[in-house]
């Protein structure tokens, strides 16, 4: 297929760019840059525009013509879109809106949609199934929630069929070690604590009292590589089956973050110091996907997603990211 990648200079869109070409699609990849690194897109065309702007779209796009997008591009800070809502449902909403009106003007019939496990907030019951109660807690979780129903009422008016991945926990780095995570500010916990590692700082746990096995929380996390694999399936399975359908992706059980700070001290080898904080708001105990429909709708068996892998992934890109410094 030729795809087009909105936000494929960023971390989960420049891994999910190169299994695609490795695959034998054809791909562009748009973004602005903005958080994402032109060094990420080596292997096709990168155009670099803003898709808040419809001008920027329609020139950068112009020569290609597409069978599918998958969009990625977004601001994802959930701290930062409770001090700057505007930005959020601005970016997220009329970017999204932009690029759907361009998909209208060009026919192009598919698109694959970077959800998230944030539209649910604090799940009611565990693990979560697509069809639980979307009750988000921040405006980042409520712009996703928001642009999920206006891929619905594109498909109702217009016929553009779309796949929802509502991802749960992103994480670890490419297989061959040319890509990783790359946030600014970061505050994922897996590069937090590696960061940790690499410069011997104490890392801030936020809450050791929760009802959990060793009272930290519990999120469930998924390799990138495996993600990037789910958007391919999900492309195979919109062209297959021409209609639009939602799937929580996760691998369907957690890891709590004592065992994950632990595990970064195990495959780095520094024992760097904990200190326990207060709980943040908003962090719910636990959270894991229900993967059955994942698994058995789009056939998607995860094969990277073992916390040990994901953590000597991104332990590895890291490492050799700050060698190069
Ligand atoms: N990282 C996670 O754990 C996680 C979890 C759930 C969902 N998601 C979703 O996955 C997607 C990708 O996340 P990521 O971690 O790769 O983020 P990222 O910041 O590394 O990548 C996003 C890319 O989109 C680009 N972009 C943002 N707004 C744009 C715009 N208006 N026009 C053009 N380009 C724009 C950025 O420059 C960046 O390259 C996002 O939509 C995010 O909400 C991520």
């Amino acid at each position: 297929m030729r795809v087009l990648v909105t936000g494929g200079a960023g971390y989960i869109g420049s891994i999910t760019v190169k299994q695609l070409i490795k695959e034998g699609h054809e791909v562009v990849v748009f973004d602005s840059l903005k958080c994402g690194f032109k060094e990420n897109v080596t292997e096709c065309p990168l155009v670099v525009g803003d898709l808040l702007s419809p001008e920027e779209i329609k020139n950068g796009l112009d020569q290609y013509t597409f069978d599918a997008v998958i969009h990625f591009a977004a601001y994802l800070q959930v701290g930062e879109s409770m001090q700057n809502p505007y930005k959020y449902f601005q970016n997220n909403l009329i970017g999204g809106l932009n690029l759907l009106e361009y998909m209208k003007e060009r026919k192009v019939p598919y698109i694959v949609f970077s959800s998230t496990s944030a539209i649910f907030g604090t799940p009611e019951e565990l693990p979560v199934k697509e069809d639980q109660e979307k009750r988000p807690e921040s405006v980042y979780g409520e712009s996703k929630a928001m642009f999920e129903r206006m891929l619905h009422w594109y498909d109702e008016i217009f016929g553009i069929k779309s796949i929802c991945l509502r991802y749960f926990n992103a994480a670890g780095a490419a297989i061959d070690g040319s890509l990783g995570e790359a946030h600014n500010p970061e505050t994922h916990i897996i590069p937090v604590a590696i960061s940790c590692a690499l410069e011997n700082k104490s890392f801030s746990l936020f809450g050791n009292d929760y009802p959990t096995e060793d009272g930290t929380c519990v999120r469930d996390y998924i390799h990138v590589e495996d993600l990037a694999e789910a958007h391919i399936l999900a492309l195979k399975y919109a062209e297959e089956y021409k209609k639009s359908d939602i799937f929580n992706l996760g691998v369907g059980r957690g890891y709590s973050n004592k065992e994950v700070v632990d595990m970064v001290k195990k495959v780095s080898g520094v024992d760097f110091p904990v200190e326990i904080k207060e709980r943040r708001s908003g962090d719910a105990a636990i959270v894991y996907a229900d993967n059955e429909k994942s698994q058995n709708i789009l056939g998607f068996h995860p094969q990277y997603s073992d916390l040990e892998t994901i953590v000597t992934t991104a332990w590895n890109w890291h490492k050799s990211k700050k060698a190069h410094e």
